[in-house]
This record gives C-alpha cells, sequence and structure tokens, in this order.
C-alpha cells in the first residue's frame, strides 16, 4: 500500500534522535556527557508549579476556547505590551501547544502549494520539515559567519522568486545564539515591505540574552511590519516550561482566525493546566528564571573560553538562547582509527563512540561543518564534556 508522499519524505528530528539516544546510553549505565539538550536543565519555578496544583483543585481540568482562556489571552497582550511595546487585541492572539504548534498552524494558514518561505541557514531543524507538511518549500538562505550567521539582503534578494510567500526571521537564534539588532531589521522589514512578504518572528528565546544586547521584535518597528509579522513566542524556555507545551503567536487577525480554526479541529485547546500554570509563569514573580539566566551566563563565558582554548575550533560567542556553534573545519577530512570523518555526523557519530559525549550535528541545521553544543547542562558537566572533546581531538590524525 502507498503511504502519503508528504509524510514520507519528512525527516525525523535529528536533535531528538541524539537526545534520546544519549538518554538511552545514560539509562544504560553509561557515563555519558549530553550536549544535545534544547531545553533547560532547571525545573520549572515553584510559583508555576502551584498555580497548576490549584487549577487541578479547581476543576480547571475541561476542555477551554480552542484558541486559549481569556486569562492566559490577556496576560500575553500585557507582555506584548510591556516587553515589546506592541498592542494587540484577544482575536490577534492565538495559544497552541508549544511553539512549534503555532508554527505548523501559521504555514498551514498562509501557504499553498508551491508557495516559498525564505529560511535562514543555519535554521531550526523543524522550520524546513513544518514548511513542507503545509505543501510550501523551503528557500534556504545561507547566512555566513563573517556576518555572524546574519541574513544579508543582498541574499535575500537572490533568494527571491514570484513564489516567495514569507521570510522566517529567528532572534535570538537556534543554533548560532545571534541577535539581529534595530538597524538589521529595519533592513529585513524594508525587504518583506517592498516584496509584500508575511514575516515570521520566532523569539522563543528572546528573554534568554546575555550581555548588553537587547530583544527588538521585528514587529514592533513600524505600522507595516506590525501588520505583516507573526510573532512566536512561548512560556517553553523562558519559565524551564518544555514539557507544558504552551506556545503563543500574535498578528493579523484574518491569519489567526484560521490558525484557530485550524487548531480547533486538529488538537482542540491546549492543556487546561498548562494554560493556568502559563498564566503565573508571565504574570508572576520572576526570580527564579533571572537566576537561571545568570547562570546560563556564567556557562556560556566557560563554554567559549574552553572552545578557544583547544585551540583547533572556533566559534561566535553566542548573544542569547544556550547554544554555542562550532567550527569544525579544520578536522574535516581527518581520521580516527581510520575511520574518515567527512562531515559533522561522522565527527559527532564518532565522538559519542569513544569519549561518550553527545553533541548535534551542524547538518542538522543545514550546516556540515559544525557542530552544536548546548550549555543547558551543569558547569561540573561542561569542563568534562570539553575535556573529553580535546582528548578525542589529540586522538584525530
Ligand atoms: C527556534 C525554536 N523555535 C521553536 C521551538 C519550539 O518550542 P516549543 O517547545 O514551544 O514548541 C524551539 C524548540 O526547540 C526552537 O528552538
Amino acid at each position: 500500500m502507498e503511504l502519503s508522499k508528504k509524510a514520507t519524505k519528512i525527516s525525523p528530528s535529528l536533535t531528538l534522535a541524539i537526545t534520546a539516544k544519549a538518554k538511552q546510553m545514560k539509562a544504560d549505565g553509561i557515563d555519558v556527557i549530553g550536549f544535545g539538550a534544547g531545553e533547560p536543565d532547571f525545573n520549572t519555578p515553584e510559583n508555576i508549579q502551584k498555580a497548576a496544583i490549584k487549577a487541578i483543585q479547581e476543576g480547571l481540568t475541561r476542555y477551554t476556547a480552542a484558541s486559549g482562556i481569556i486569562e492566559l489571552k490577556d496576560a500575553i497582550i500585557t507582555k506584548f505590551k510591556n516587553d515589546n511595546n506592541l498592542s494587540y487585541g484577544r482575536n490577534q492572539i492565538i495559544v497552541s501547544t508549544g511553539a512549534k504548534q503555532c508554527l505548523a498552524n501559521v504555514f498551514k494558514a498562509i501557504l499553498n502549494p508551491g508557495d516559498e518561505v525564505l529560511v535562514p541557514v543555519p535554521y531550526w531543524v523543524s522550520y524546513p520539515e513544518l514548511i513542507k507538511l503545509s505543501d510550501g518549500n523551503p528557500v534556504f538562505v545561507n547566512c555566513k559567519e563573517e556576518n555572524n550567521f546574519k541574513y544579508t539582503v543582498e541574499d535575500l534578494e537572490k533568494a527571491l522568486t514570484v513564489k516567495t510567500k514569507a521570510i522566517i526571521i529567528n532572534s535570538p537564534n537556534n543554533p548560532t545564539g545571534t541577535i539581529y539588532n534595530k538597524q538589521e531589521l529595519i533592513e529585513i522589514a524594508n525587504f518583506a515591505q517592498k516584496h509584500d512578504l508575511i514575516i515570521i518572528s520566532d523569539e522563543i528565546y528572546e528573554k534568554l540574552i546575555y550581555g548588553n544586547n537587547t530583544h527588538i521584535s521585528i514587529a514592533s518597528l513600524n505600522e507595516d511590519s506590525y501588520k505583516r509579522t507573526i510573532v512566536i513566542n512561548g512560556v517553553s524556555k523562558a519559565y524551564a516550561m518544555t514539557g507544558w507545551r504552551i506556545g503563543y503567536a500574535a498578528g493579523d487577525e484574518k491569519i489567526i482566525k484560521l490558525m484557530s480554526n485550524i487548531q480547533s479541529h486538529t488538537t482542540s485547546n491546549p492543556n487546561s493546566i498548562a494554560q493556568y500554570a502559563s498564566v503565573e509563569a508571565l504574570n508572576g514573580d520572576k526570580t527564579k528564571v533571572e537566576e537561571m539566566i545568570l547562570e546560563f551566563k556564567k556557562r556560556r563565558e566557560f563554554m567559549v573560553k574552553r572552545v578557544e582554548e583547544i585551540g583547533t575550533l572556533t566559534c561566535i560567542k553566542p548573544d542569547g538562547a544556550f547554544y554555542v556553534m562550532i567550527n569544525i573545519k579544520s578536522l574535516i577530512g581527518k581520521s580516527f582509527n581510520g575511520k574518515n570523518i567527512v562531515g559533522s555526523v561522522d565527527f559527532s557519530s564518532l565522538l559519542l563512540e569513544e569519549e561518550k559525549v553527545a553533541v548535534i550535528p551542524g547538518i542538522a541545521f543545514g550546516l556540515d561543518e559544525y557542530i552544536r553544543l548546548s550549555y543547558a547542562t551543569s558547569l561540573k558537566n561542561i569542563e568534562e564534556g570539553l575535556s573529553r572533546i580535546e582528548n578525542f581531538i589529540k586522538k584525530l590524525s
């Protein structure tokens, strides 16, 4: 029997696969250091946990409106006003089962077969597959390391065709941690306006910023960018709530309505208890979150310093998120025990086998001469893991 052609073209998530493999090795008693994690290694703060328990006890455990409860929409509206200087009405907000579902909904709402979406390389693993699932075509735009892995308008112009419908911007970025500044955002917004494109701005790492940078939402630049941008955000990364599965999107009322209709027939409302917990996340005390950010900052400093010490590796110091994209170009072509390292998958597999260190091969993000290390793990693990990587590199010939 022939199964769906579309579904069979979708690749499994390489990042989830590697994380699962490392977890299994750990469960088997092997001393693995995992740098694969795409989630904070902290517990959800207690005030948020308590809000969930209260919701259960009060019987707030039934279906809610498909696009989310009013209390959470209002908390999201306040968050946008306070943090991003953006004004939205309730009908411009949708709450979904993670930012990932918001993205899936938005592509379904805006794409017709053959429509193209500009995707930055390196990209977050799910963008291309989500676009394909909505019958669209991802068009990859290489963002060079020399340009801190950011789009240039020149590259965007080259990638444009009559079928281009939308552009994705992800700042702070996964996997590179780079942040677009105001001038760079203005250039992208002008490009989108010139070619009448929808901007999909994935701001899920907004709260995880270190140093002097600030997060600016492209939607907040001017009236035009406000109208053409769908902002994607959520509580997963900022509040250590990855398992609760709450994300949200804001933007044009017509697009949000279509997203809500789609969601109402696929998953109905996101989990009711998690929605009440998210109200507390957004409105409540943020002390724990601030402590988490300080800890990430320390780890970032340490990881970047150690990578530089190793010598053969280079990286750009990330401004946000919790990843370091490491350039392994100088190691491609070397070999270990007679096995050639042709790309990032060989490097990562041999490293896992030999030194029991799990990293994500850059090919998962469209760049084969890199690996991504997450610093959402303890300083002790980072120290030990990088020493093992250093050892591994010494063994290469
Ligand atoms: C860039 C980016 N966008 C979206 C998501 C999805 O987040 P959520 O857990 O809210 O679905 C992730 C998660 O890894 C991400 O890295």
